[in-house]
């Protein structure tokens, strides 16, 4: 039997702990921090994320067997090399393989040596101003904009007009809005197409993959207005075939590992490619570290197969003894907000309707931004819910109507969803 430790607080640190509690190989579930919703699949400890060192402590006295690595900012600083260095277990990055994430400029330079389809692009930097602005006024727009540093999920911008574009630089080399993430920036080529989520678990050599997932990254309906940290997921999506599957296997995800071995930062843990499907082929619009949120509440219910097992093989070089196996469903997450988000939103608003909620409906709530107020739940975040529907053996559109259904039975003051999560999915049955 296995202890595990899962770090992080959100629906998608809940999802990991409710696949993982359902493997007969694991011993005592703990999560640090964790939530209210997590807190009904294991236990909860009071540690937060930034504490690498009392997360490594906590994983010692409590004999922890795998540590699994929610989010990206532990990664990025460290919290891999710290463990291993140590002799635990732990699944994720190094500090030094996370860069891909970590510096939107290590990971543009990396895919153009190692011949990575992206969009083509420049960098600059802070001293450079005066050429960024020389560079964009000769570029046609759409144009994108990105700061080199984490920057949870503002340091992307699409500019319209070269206007916009020269805004943007000038925000994000005087640091108000980001800070030192903005200080070197990339500017790049628009894509068009749609976009998908690839994720491969991978011991740095072998690897498997999960069911292509489809994000929903704008705040209303039909993709428009502000970016979020996501509106909703479904998975499998149609729209990654599986001609296209092979290719993004063979054009961007071997050579991803190949490259990141030759150059002397394997890369173990979860790689996240987000794809353009574009007329010229797949193309990789970013890489992250760690699974996404919110495609990891559609991934894991679709997996068949034991996941504690997957991430310690993963995170012990054994990714050659597995296979991967799906159930053959639909799952489709929707996320509820707090009204407002993405920009100001209030929180403690008491939640209704949890409790109906019930197993036979096929349908989990993954807990994102919650807390229990004297013995209520209440809001605490931008996204609260992730209403989740798992069809085994459903179509995506029934799949789609059970999620939505259950959704429509939690209320608080506020809350707000997209209408049209997996409706993308449909067009291609
Ligand atoms: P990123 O933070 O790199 O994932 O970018 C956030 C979002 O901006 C992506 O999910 C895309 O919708 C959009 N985006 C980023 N880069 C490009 C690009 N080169 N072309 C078109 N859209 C992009
Ligand atoms: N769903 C987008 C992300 O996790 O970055």
């Amino acid at each position: 039997m296995m202890n595990i430790l899962v770090i992080g607080a959100g629906g998608r640190e809940h999802a990991l702990a409710w696949k993982l509690k359902q493997s007969t190989c694991v011993g005592r579930l703990y999560c640090a921090p964790g939530n209210p919703g997590i807190a009904s699949v294991a236990e909860c400890v009071d540690i937060p994320m930034g504490d690498l060192d009392g997360l490594y402590q906590f994983a010692r006295t409590h004999k922890i067997d795998l540590t699994v690595v929610g989010p990206e900012i532990p990664l990025v600083n460290g919290i891999v090399d710290l463990f291993e260095a140590g002799g635990l277990t732990i699944f994720g990055p190094s500090k030094a393989a996370s860069a891909l994430e970590g510096s939107k400029i290590f990971a543009k330079h990396f895919m153009k040596r190692n011949a990575i389809p992206t969009a083509a692009y420049e960098t600059f930097d802070r001293a450079h101003e005066a050429d960024a602005r020389a560079y964009i006024l000769t570029h046609p727009v759409p144009v994108v904009l990105k700061a080199d540093g984490l920057a949870a999920g503002k340091g992307a911008v699409v500019c319209h007009s070269t206007g916009e574009a020269l805004r943007v630089v000038q925000d994000f080399f005087t640091g108000n809005v980001l800070g030192d993430a903005g200080s070197s920036i990339v500017v790049e080529e628009f894509m068009a197409g749609e976009e998908a989520s690839v994720f491969a678990f991978t011991d740095g050599t072998q690897y498997v993959l999960l069911e292509p997932a489809q994000d929903h990254k704008q705040i209303f309906d039909g993709d428009k207005g502000k970016n979020t940290g996501g509106m909703g997921a479904y998975a499998p999506a149609p729209i990654v075939t599986s001609q296209l599957l092979e290719r993004i296997k063979n054009e961007i995800i071997e050579p991803t590992l190949a490259g990141m071995r030759s150059e002397g930062r394997p890369y173990r843990g979860c790689l996240y490619a987000g794809i353009m499907i574009t007329a010229d082929g797949p193309k990789v619009v970013e890489f992250n570290c760690r699974l996404g949120d919110p495609e990891t509440q559609v991934v894991l219910p679709l997996i068949d197969g034991d996941l504690a097992e997957i991430l310690y093989a993963c995170s012990t070089r054994n990714a050659g003894s597995l296979t991967m196996r799906s159930h053959d469903a639909a799952a489709v997450c929707v996320v509820i907000t707090s009204g407002g988000y993405p920009d100001l939103y209030e929180s403690g608003q008491p939640i209704h309707g949890l409790e109906r909620i019930v197993p036979e409906d096929g349908v989990v709530v993954f807990h994102a931004g919650t807390k229990t107020d004297g013995g209520k739940c209440v809001t605490a975040g931008g996204r609260v819910l992730g209403v989740t529907a798992v069809g085994y053996g459903h179509e995506l559109r029934e799949t789609i109507a059970s999620a939505y259904a259950a959704v429509k039975k939690i209320t608080f003051d506020g809350a707000y969803y997209r209408s049209d999560i997996g409706v993308k999915g449909l067009r291609l049955h």
